[in-house]
């Protein structure tokens, strides 16, 4: 059993044929993750967390603010880009299946999507057998401003959170945990958190983002926390930036993230090479939520 828990980095080639569950314990795999699910066991991974591309179908050009000289920072990457929504669905869906696959019976995963995809998604998984426990809506205190004033702000992104079967095995929820960040005395299933920011954001050489979607660590640690114990094996198979590792590395879980982008891959290993210490205690203002949603006066009851 490995017992460090800092990262070893895996190529992926062809002739790798099977993944043990000691290989991809605390691990960066650079490679198709299509391949690599295909190549994992059966049944190995406690928790898996999904955030796939959202294809936005951004039109081929800059998004110019109005009055403004500057242009909108948009998600326009490479990996965001499909042909059509057929391919953008069988993506999905081989992704997904493979992921199934690999979870035990008594894992769960989350998968966190905007409107652009989140009811096809929603649709596919249910087609795959999965068994839907909650969808958790993340409202944002500090969302990108709708510049162009034709719609309201989109405020908010959606996790999926899934057992991998209706005859699932027992999966764990701390529940205590849940309650404490959750809205309201039920602890209901609405969390409210700013984006990424600041320091915690990656940068590259040049002081640009890394990353157009890197997602907060307060967010990971509530998926986390409420949905694994130590020693646990968590799988990100999209992994970006890692914050699934990260957040999994200093919270005593073991991690696989998979990724193909050699950019990130990079970024990630270097991000791994932090120890952070990471409190427990979900950050909640009380004050920010009411505030936020009593925003022009508006009373919420
Ligand atoms: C929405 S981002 C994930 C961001 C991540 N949660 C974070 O906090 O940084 C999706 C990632 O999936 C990767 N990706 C897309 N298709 C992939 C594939 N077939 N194999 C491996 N990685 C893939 C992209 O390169 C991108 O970094």
């Amino acid at each position: 059993m490995k017992q460090t828990n800092q990262p070893t980095l895996i190529e992926d080639t062809p002739d790798i044929h099977g993944y043990s569950e000691d290989n991809i314990t605390n691990t960066i795999i650079h490679g198709n993750t299509l391949n690599v699910l295909g190549k994992m066991k059966e049944n190995s991974v406690d928790m898996v967390f999904v955030d796939p591309p959202y294809f936005l179908q951004l039109p081929p050009k800059k998004l110019k603010r109005w009055n403004a000289r500057t242009t909108v920072e948009a998600v326009d990457d490479e990996w965001d880009n499909f042909a059509s929504f057929a391919d953008y669905d069988d993506f999905i869906q081989e992704l997904m299946t493979k992921v199934q696959r690999v979870m035990k019976p008594s894992a769960t995963v989350w998968l966190i999507s905007t409107y652009h995809s989140l009811f096809r998604i929603g649709k596919i998984m249910q087609d795959c057998g999965f068994w839907i426990l909650n969808d958790v809506i993340w409202v944002k205190t500090n969302p990108m401003p709708n510049w162009l004033g034709v719609r309201f702000t989109n405020a908010t992104e959606n996790l999926i959170w899934a057992a991998k079967d209706r005859n699932h095995e027992k999966y764990t929820f701390n529940k205590d945990y849940a309650k404490s960040f959750g809205i309201g005395k039920v602890g209901a299933n609405v969390w409210v958190l700013p984006i990424c920011t600041g320091k915690e954001r990656l940068k590259d050489v040049e002081g640009n983002k890394l990353h157009s979607t890197q997602k907060p660590i307060e967010l990971l640690k509530r998926v986390i926390l409420t949905s694994t114990n130590e020693n646990d094996l968590i799988l990100d198979p999209v992994a970006g930036t890692g914050t699934t590792g990260f957040v999994a590395k200093a919270l005593n879980r073991r991690y696989c993230m998979i990724e193909f982008n050699e950019r990130y891959v990079k970024g990630m290993m270097k991000r791994f090479e932090e120890n952070p210490i990471i409190e427990k205690e979900p950050k909640v203002s009380e004050e920010k939520t009411i505030e936020y949603f009593r925003e022009k006066n508006h009373k919420l009851y």
